[in-house]
């Protein structure tokens, strides 16, 4: 198997009303635990790199990597950039092989952002390889960039963003924020805005547009408090209801982010192991726990966000 494009697999989504899941990974545990779960549930699936995931494991190893671990597997794979902040680390994907890259200009001015985010279009499209970009700004940490406020996506704005660059989708600031502490209060999403978002984009282009939500873990509380059994300190960490998540996959969401919650279930699943087989100095053994834990979690995302009953 070759890596999948996205876009006709959005469109498929977007007609059954589910979205598919993007999964980041960095090594070989949380490679092949995605590949699995993409076997197990029969569900297509993002597997992304951020820039910081790519200087952990290296490119060529990446890709090599994510190459091997889907040779066996029917499921269509999409391998995505996850917030690429420039062209140059966009194109370097795109001629790596991956078949789809997000260019993130949402730290830019508007005009900034049209200008960088047509340029990898221009670039990608050359070469068969799809685009994501991002308008509307999502609080939290990536990489080595921190956000204190969340801009909302402003819906015409939106529209006349696709319709410039050409992008295949779009990520959108509806309330979700990267990492494990997303709301101090009660947790909610901007339906009204997502509904608008999509009408105004989808009289544009005359066809269904898949819109993507980053900050999407849901950073459950038995998790932390697993994790916390075994010494980790998590505090006030609260995440997305899967509910919401839900309602945002029925109204048009065709690509959801997890990051965070695959991060969780793999910390409090080796702190377990470590702290339970004191005598084990093999990692094989508590990685192997650790990666069970990370299918599990791709799995329920995939049932959660509509993929499989
Ligand atoms: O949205 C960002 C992802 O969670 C990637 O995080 O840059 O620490 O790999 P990272
Ligand atoms: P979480 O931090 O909510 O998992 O979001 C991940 C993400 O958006 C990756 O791009
Ligand atoms: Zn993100």
């Amino acid at each position: 198997m070759s890596f999948a494009d996205p876009r006709p697999l959005f469109q498929k989504a977007l007609s059954q009303s589910f979205a598919m899941g993007a999964f980041n990974v960095y090594n070989l545990e949380t490679v092949q635990a995605a590949v699995s779960a993409a076997n197990d549930t029969s569900v297509p699936l993002f597997i992304q790199a951020s820039k910081g995931a790519i200087s952990y494991a290296g490119l060529d190893c990446l890709v090599a990597l994510v190459s091997a671990a889907i040779q066996d597997c029917p499921i269509p794979i999409v391998l995505h950039l996850d917030h690429g902040e420039d062209f140059d680390i966009c194109k370097k994907c795109v001629d790596a092989g991956f078949s789809s890259v997000m260019i993130d200009g949402s730290s830019l001015p508007y005009m900034e952002n049209i200008k960088l985010t047509k340029e990898v279009v221009d670039y990608a499209h050359k070469k068969g390889v799809a685009v994501e970009a991002e308008l509307g700004q999502l609080k939290g940490v990536e990489d080595d960039v921190s956000v204190e406020e969340s801009t909302y996506t402003d819906p015409a704005q939106a529209a006349d963003f696709v319709q410039k660059t050409g992008c295949d989708s779009l990520a959108i600031s509806i309330g979700t924020s990267h990492g494990a502490y997303k709301f101090s209060g009660t947790a909610t999403l901007d339906f009204a805005r997502l509904a608008l978002i999509k009408k105004v984009i989808e009289e544009i282009t005359g066809y269904p547009y898949p819109l993507v939500l980053h900050g999407a873990s849901s950073v459950s509380m038995d998790w932390i408090a697993h994790a916390e059994k075994y010494g980790a300190v998590l505090g006030d960490a609260k995440g997305v209801p899967e509910d919401l998540l839900q309602k945002a996959c029925k109204m048009g969401v065709a690509k959801v982010n997890v990051d965070t919650d695959l991060r969780l279930a793999m910390t409090a699943r080796v702190r377990e192991s470590l702290v339970e087989n004191p005598k084990n100095i093999d990692p094989r053994k508590y990685l192997s726990s650790g990666r069970q834990e990370i299918q599990n979690t791709i799995e329920h995302k995939i049932r959660t966000f509509g993929g499989r009953e």
